[in-house]
């Protein structure tokens, strides 16, 4: 694209940022959409996001994602924040706003769009959720938002399963999450469930770990989902398929968090050839490493 004087620009900041995706995907749809419109990562050393975002601000910068680890820090520098993003307790993207800046999260919506794209369905699902960390307790509120029946929630930690469990209970009705100690997985009664990996165990380098090892477990699952996308088929994946589960990873995720982001700073729809378009571009990126 051609950079003029009324190139509007967007960003990323964290910390790190070096191997971020989000530039290719807010790049390309803006080329793609014909926007004049240029998106940057920009390293923001701890303890200055105040100065990030006010100097974004001064900078008149349109918007910003905000990754690991100001995703909460963030939040006391808004001037405003949505009501999803304020109970989710984590922001990802900023939007120009008078005086500064609006918080959103698009995390969790992103995750819908990425299972409304695979025909995933959550309402009236029982659900097994891994983890309880920031990712898995915006699944959680998503799955008791979106009409779950039930949501088992599995981390090593009880008591930080029980205090997800406790506050997305409180905002919903009925107990919809049920906290477990990961090992008494053998607990949930059988079924065919929809398992949702959120913990971060099978990341790269570590592709050979699974936060459940146990096959009998893998019986129970009809769609797990993991929101690793590094490495692109986790073992948890090839242990649900191992079962005769269908399997997907968190890339669609990466892509419709972006979307929606994209979309809030340019008040625009982004169509669903659009979104497949830098998809496929994402897949390459994968293709060729
Ligand atoms: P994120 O923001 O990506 O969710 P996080 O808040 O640090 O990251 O949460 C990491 C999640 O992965 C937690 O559920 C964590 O379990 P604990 O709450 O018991 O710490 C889980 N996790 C990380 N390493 C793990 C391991 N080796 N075995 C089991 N669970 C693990």
């Amino acid at each position: 694209m051609e950079i003029n004087g009324r190139t509007r620009t967007c960003g990323l900041i964290g910390d790190p940022v070096e191997h971020t995706l989000s530039p290719m995907i807010h790049n390309t749809l803006a080329g793609r959409l014909g926007h004049d419109l240029v998106y940057v990562p920009f390293p923001v050393e701890r303890g200055r996001v105040a100065e990030a975002v006010a100097g974004a601000q001064a900078l008149h910068i349109l918007g910003l994602n905000v990754t690991v680890p100001y995703k909460s820090e963030v939040i006391a520098c808004l001037k405003e924040i949505d009501p999803l993003a304020r109970d989710i307790g984590a922001v990802n993207t900023l939007v120009q706003c008078d005086g500064g800046y609006k918080g959103y999260n698009t995390d969790m919506e992103g995750l819908y769009r990425a299972m409304q794209s695979e025909g995933i369905e959550i309402a009236g699902r029982d659900v097994i959720l891994l983890g309880a960390g920031g990712a898995a307790r915006a699944v959680a509120y998503l799955c008791a938002v979106k009409g779950a029946s039930k949501v088992w929630l599995l981390n090593r930690t009880l008591e930080k399963a029980q205090k997800v469990a406790d506050e997305v209970n409180g905002r919903v009705s009925g107990t919809v999450i049920r906290p477990l100690r990961t090992e008494e997985h053998v607990r949930i009664p059988e079924g065919k469930y929809l398992a949702i990996q959120g913990t971060s165990v099978g990341l790269a380098p570590n592709t050979e770990d699974a936060v459940i090892e146990d096959e009998a477990f893998y019986e129970k699952i009809h769609t797990g989902f993991d929101l690793i996308y590094n490495p692109w088929r986790t073992k948890f994946m090839r242990l649900v398929e191992a079962h005769g589960g269908r399997a997907y990873n968190g890339l669609k995720m990466l892509l419709y968090q972006g979307i929606i982001a994209y979309e809030l700073w340019n008040d625009t729809h982004v169509c669903e050839e659009d979104a497949l378009a830098v998809y496929d571009k994402l897949k390459e990126h994968f293709r060729q490493r």
